[in-house]
Order: C-alpha cells, then sequence, then structure tokens
C-alpha cells in the first residue's frame, strides 16, 4: 500500500509499511522567452510500484500545483523509445512539439512534450481544467 505525498510543485509517494520513498517528479516553474512555464526535469517510480497510477497521480498533482501558479504551458523531454512515459503523458493531453535529434548522451532523439492550459484572454476558462463543479456539474478534467 502507498501512502501519499508531501505538498507542492514536488510531490512524492511513500510505501505506508515502511516510510520508503517508492516515487517521484522533479519540476520547476520560471520564465521562459516570455511565457511563464512549468517544467518536469524527472519522473520516476520505483519498479515493484509500478503500473499502480502513482506516476499519472504525481504528475497530475504537480501540473495542478503549476497551473494555479499561472503557468501557461508545461514541457518536457522523453526519448522517443520510452513507450511507457509517452504513453503516460499522452493520456495527460501532453502533444509532441518537437523532435530533438540525438538530443540525449547515450544517442537517443528526443520528443519535446507540451501541455497547453486555455488562455483566459481567447474566452477558454481556465476553471475548466481544474474541473469545475459549478452548478453542480463536473467538468471532466485530469487536473482535478
Ligand atoms: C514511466 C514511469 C514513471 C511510469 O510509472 P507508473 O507509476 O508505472 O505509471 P502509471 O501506473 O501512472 O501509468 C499510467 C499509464 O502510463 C502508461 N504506461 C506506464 N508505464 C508503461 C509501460 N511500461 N508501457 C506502456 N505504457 C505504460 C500506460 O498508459 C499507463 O496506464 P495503464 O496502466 O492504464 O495502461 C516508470 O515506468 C518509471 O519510473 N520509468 C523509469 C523512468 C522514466 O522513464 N521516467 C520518465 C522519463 S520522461
Amino acid at each position: 500500500m502507498v501512502s501519499w505525498f508531501v505538498r507542492g510543485i514536488r510531490p512524492k509517494a511513500f510505501d505506508a509499511k515502511d516510510g520508503k520513498c517508492v516515487g517521484t517528479v522533479v519540476c520547476k516553474m520560471g520564465e521562459h522567452r516570455g511565457a511563464f512555464r512549468g517544467y518536469i526535469a524527472m519522473l520516476v517510480v520505483l519498479k515493484p510500484y509500478r503500473g499502480r497510477g502513482i506516476a499519472t497521480e504525481l504528475v497530475t498533482r504537480a501540473i495542478r500545483v503549476m497551473m494555479e501558479s499561472g503557468c501557461e504551458e508545461v514541457t518536457l523531454e522523453a526519448e522517443v523509445t520510452n513507450k511507457g512515459a509517452l504513453a503516460l503523458y499522452g493520456r495527460l493531453g501532453f502533444i509532441r512539439a518537437k523532435r530533438l535529434y540525438r538530443y540525449y548522451l547515450n544517442g537517443v532523439d528526443a520528443f519535446r512534450l507540451k501541455l497547453l492550459f486555455p488562455r483566459p484572454d481567447l474566452g477558454l476558462d481556465p476553471m475548466m481544467m481544474l474541473g469545475d463543479e459549478r452548478d453542480g456539474q463536473h467538468m471532466d478534467s485530469p487536473y482535478l
């Protein structure tokens, strides 16, 4: 059984039995080319704990904090061969913005992945992405 997380932009997952850290996501937020953006630098879950939705939960929590902090987008790089990570981020709404040739020291290409948040100045309501329960209606969002 897994117990959860410290709050904030770098959530962690712990084994409830012995308190061991079993997964983490490392992120930052900052200005980049005139935009305030979030960046996911690292995501890892220990092998015996994979396939239980822990990474999804970690990334979802980090993204929620970034969105609430005013980020316009979240980016990261993933190896083109990393099917698990690409599937995970794809399910969370990330798109492949660019292919980076021989990005890693091992010579493997990367995809730059991007998650764009709705812009209020375009008439889109960012609250929709946070899950809006106005009028008792629940808007479906992974960042609830
Ligand atoms: C990638 C990683 C973080 C996934 O952790 P996890 O806790 O097992 O992920 P989740 O259980 O939240 O998986 C959510 C979804 O991601 C996808 N996914 C995750 N691992 C996958 C794999 N090995 N193969 C295919 N799809 C995978 C699936 O769509 C999965 O949903 P499903 O279980 O309903 O099929 C983990 O495998 C890991 O630590 N890998 C090594 C480090 C790494 O590659 N980090 C990412 C760098 S960009």
